[in-house]
């Protein structure tokens, strides 16, 4: 079954398709999960715009607790963002978001996801390398803003 119209039950919450009348509840999500860094709102209508783009809301309560933001081009699939607000987080939302990205890509043909995070993102690294994704390389002063001291990323890929 495809995940294209239906909203995802989990244990604990659900998940749905983003459009934009919910630019809001990301726009929390992003500035309690990535606070100075957080994109600002055009940034964030941007992303969930862009081509090839599909954009999740994993919801408690029918508050936001989480989103992830991918597209998919030429068999690949980039994820643009992921975030969890604070008091969610270490509960496997992440996680099941990572899913999401994974079905989708299983359903559409991609055949690699990759992403970048900051080099001392310890949580985001940690939960990558779990699922599987292996460091390909360092892209000096990637970001505008340091985090934890510094401007450089890592690149990360799935092979799926
Ligand atoms: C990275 C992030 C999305 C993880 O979301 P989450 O819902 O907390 O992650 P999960 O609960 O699914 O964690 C799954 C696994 O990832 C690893 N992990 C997650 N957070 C971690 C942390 N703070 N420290 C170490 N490992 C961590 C663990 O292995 C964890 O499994 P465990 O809880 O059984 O030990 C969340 O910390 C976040 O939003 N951070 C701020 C924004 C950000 O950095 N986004 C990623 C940018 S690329």
């Amino acid at each position: 079954m495809t995940l294209m119209m239906m909203t995802m039950m989990t244990s604990n919450g659900c998940i749905r398709k983003i459009d934009l009348k919910d630019l809001q509840a990301v726009k929390i999500i992003e500035d309690e999960a990535f606070q100075e860094h957080a994109y600002n709102e055009n940034e964030i209508k941007d992303m969930l715009l862009m081509e090839g783009g599909e954009s999740y809301l994993f919801e408690i309560d029918e508050q936001p607790a989480g989103y992830v933001s991918f597209y998919i081009k030429n068999g690949k699939c980039r994820v643009e963002s992921i975030g969890v607000r604070p008091q969610f987080q270490r509960n496997g939302i992440g996680k099941k978001l990572m899913a999401l990205v994974e079905q989708r890509c299983n359903e559409l043909n991609a055949k690699s996801i990759i992403l970048e995070t900051f080099e001392r993102n310890i949580a985001a690294i940690s939960l990558y390398e779990r699922l599987g994704y292996e460091v390909i390389g360092k892209i000096i002063n990637y970001y505008n803003i340091p985090f934890n001291g510094s401007r450089d990323a890592v690149r990360l890929r799935k092979r799926l």
